[in-house]
C-alpha cells in the first residue's frame, strides 16, 4: 500500500486570513490533522488558527513537544509524535501537520519529519511556505524589514548577551526571536549602544491580543509572552 503524504502547513502567526490558499486546501483535504498541543488542556497556538477550518470528520491529532533545552526529552517527544503520525501514514492517510508561522522558520516540523525520515525512509514530505513572524511583526508596526543593501539578521534565541554584540556591529536591522527571556539584558544593551529609540516589540503579532510597544527608552522592564519578537533598526534609512 502507498504510504499517505506528510504535509508541512505554514499556517502564519497568527490572523487567520494570513495562511495560503494552498495551505488552507490541502489542510481541508487531510484526512488528520496534527498541531503542537496547547500547555494545561488550553489549544495550542496553531490549532488555534486552523480550528474553524477543520472538518468534523478529520481527525485532530496533538503532538505534545515540551518547551525545554533538554536534547535527549526533545528527542524523546520527535519519537513519540514520528510513531503517532506514522500510524495514519502507513495506512495510506495523508497527515498535515498544522504549523505556527513558517513551517521552515525555527519549526519544530523540521525535527518531526526528520525523525520520521529516518525511522521510516520511505516517508513522503511536503511543505507549504508562510508568512513568519518578522514578516508579520514588521507589517504590524507599519515598516519595511530591510531595504536596498540593508543587512539583515535574525537571532533565534539569546543565550549570551556577546552574541548579540557582535550582530549589531556587523547588521542593519536585527531581529531577535524567543526575546522574552533575555528582554532585561537585551534592553542594557541597547541602553548602552543609545539604540531604544529604535527598537520596538510586537507580542502576539497580528492576533486579536496584539501589543506594540514602539521606542523602547521607557520600558527597561516589559513582561513579555513567549510569543514575542524585537527589531532594531541600529541604522536609519531615509525609508
Ligand atoms: C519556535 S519559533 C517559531 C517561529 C515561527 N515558525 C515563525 O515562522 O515565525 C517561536 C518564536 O517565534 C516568534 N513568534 C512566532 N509567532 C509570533 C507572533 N505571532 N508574534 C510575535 N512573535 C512570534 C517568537 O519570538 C517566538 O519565541
Amino acid at each position: 500500500m502507498q504510504t499517505g503524504i506528510l504535509y508541512g502547513i505554514s499556517v502564519g502567526p497568527g490572523d487567520r486570513e494570513l495562511i495560503t490558499l494552498k495551505g488552507l486546501r490541502i489542510l481541508k483535504e487531510s484526512t488528520v490533522v496534527a498541531f503542537p498541543a496547547g500547555i494545561g488542556g488550553k489549544p495550542g497556538f496553531a490549532q488555534q488558527i486552523v480550528g474553524q477550518w477543520l472538518g468534523s470528520n478529520q481527525i485532530q491529532l496533538p503532538l505534545s513537544f515540551p518547551y525545554v533545552n533538554d536534547s535527549v526529552a526533545l528527542a524523546q517527544a520527535w519519537l513519540k509524535a514520528a510513531e503517532q503520525v506514522w500510524q495514519y501514514l502507513s495506512l495510506g492517510q495523508d497527515v498535515a501537520f498544522a504549523c505556527e508561522g513558517d513551517v521552515s522558520f525555527y519549526s519544530t516540523f523540521t525535527y518531526l519529519s526528520q525523525t520520521l525520515q529516518q525511522l521510516y525512509p520511505e516517508t513522503v514530505v511536503q511543505t507549504v511556505p508562510g508568512v513568519c513572524s518578522p514578516m508579520a511583526a514588521a507589517s504590524s508596526l507599519g515598516i519595511p524589514l530591510s531595504v536596498l543593501d540593508q543587512r539583515l539578521a535574525v537571532l533565534p534565541a539569546l543565550y549570551h548577551v556577546k552574541e548579540l554584540e557582535i550582530v549589531l556591529d556587523w547588521a542593519d536591522v536585527v531581529v531577535l526571536m524567543k526575546v522574552s527571556s533575555v528582554y532585561k539584558q537585551v534592553w542594557q544593551l541597547l541602553e548602552q549602544r543609545q539604540l531604544l529609540e529604535h527598537a520596538c516589540v510586537v507580542e502576539r503579532a497580528t492576533r486579536s491580543e496584539q501589543v506594540i510597544y514602539r521606542d523602547l527608552s521607557n520600558q527597561p522592564s516589559l513582561k513579555l509572552p513567549y510569543f514575542s519578537v524585537l527589531i532594531v533598526k541600529v541604522t536609519q534609512s531615509s525609508n
